[in-house]
């Protein structure tokens, strides 16, 4: 798959058919990702990769505990600044509005919205998910380097035909997925990541993007 296409056509999906992955895809994927650039090396990710029972045993888990409305687990990290200025908070409530405009549910059917929020933890059906860890003494710039990691991933899984949604959501119930992952102390959950196949009938609209420039400065090009 061309480079072009690859970026273009990762969406975050919120409905996969449960269609196992081959071991040998993913095995594929994470080789390749591995050469994400990251800064003097440090390749600071840390992603553990689930399927099958244990995956199974972490939806449960997690739907149930959210399903009888548990406290989320203390923040580890800051998911958005409090406040959200302007444009950015503008651009989260268009995006809520047009997730929950796609599935018909009204801007203040707080109710609708949790119901399906917690597809989150079941990881929208998908039969695999990466949970990406870093090290708790990492800085803003090796947190960089695992978005590009990421990134990395999520458009090398497009190559195989296959679609991902990074999950912060996952950091909610930390605790929950640390039970089953039993990761070292030293690591910090950054996010989820579901990852299969599409499931065509549960398909969104396109998420929109600002101008280029609101986001980009160019300069000496005329
Ligand atoms: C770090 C990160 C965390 C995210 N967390 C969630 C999440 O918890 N649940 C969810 O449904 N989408 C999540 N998303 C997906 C974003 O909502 C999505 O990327 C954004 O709206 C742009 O849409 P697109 O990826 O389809 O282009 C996350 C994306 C990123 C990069």
């Amino acid at each position: 798959m061309d480079v072009y296409d690859a970026v273009m056509s990762r969406r975050a999906v919120r409905g996969f058919t449960d269609e196992p992955v081959p071991p040998e895809v993913l095995d594929r994927v994470l080789r390749a990702a591995a050469w994400a650039p990251s800064g003097s090396n440090l390749q600071p990710w840390h992603p553990y990769v689930v399927t099958g029972a244990p995956l199974v045993e972490l939806k449960k888990r997690a739907v149930e505990r959210v399903a009888a409305g548990d406290a989320w687990d203390p923040s580890e990290y800051l998911q958005y600044p409090e406040p959200l200025r302007a444009p950015y908070c503008e651009r989260r409530s268009a995006f809520g509005a047009q997730r929950y405009g796609d599935l018909g549910i009204g801007r203040d059917d707080q109710e609708a919205r949790y119901r399906a929020a917690i597809a989150n933890w079941d990881c929208f059906g998908a039969p695999v998910a990466l949970f990406c860890y870093i090290d708790r003494t990492m800085g803003p710039a090796q947190w960089s380097d695992v978005g590009m990691y990421l990134q990395t991933v999520m458009l090398l899984l497009r190559g195989e035909g296959l679609h991902s949604c990074p999950q912060m959501a996952w950091a909610k119930v930390r605790a929950t997925v640390d039970e089953i992952l039993a990761p070292p102390g030293e690591l910090l959950l950054f996010c989820g990541m579901s990852i299969g196949y599409e499931d065509p009938a549960q398909r969104a609209s396109r998420t929109a993007r600002a101008p280029l420039p609101e986001t980009v400065t160019t300069l000496g090009f005329d």
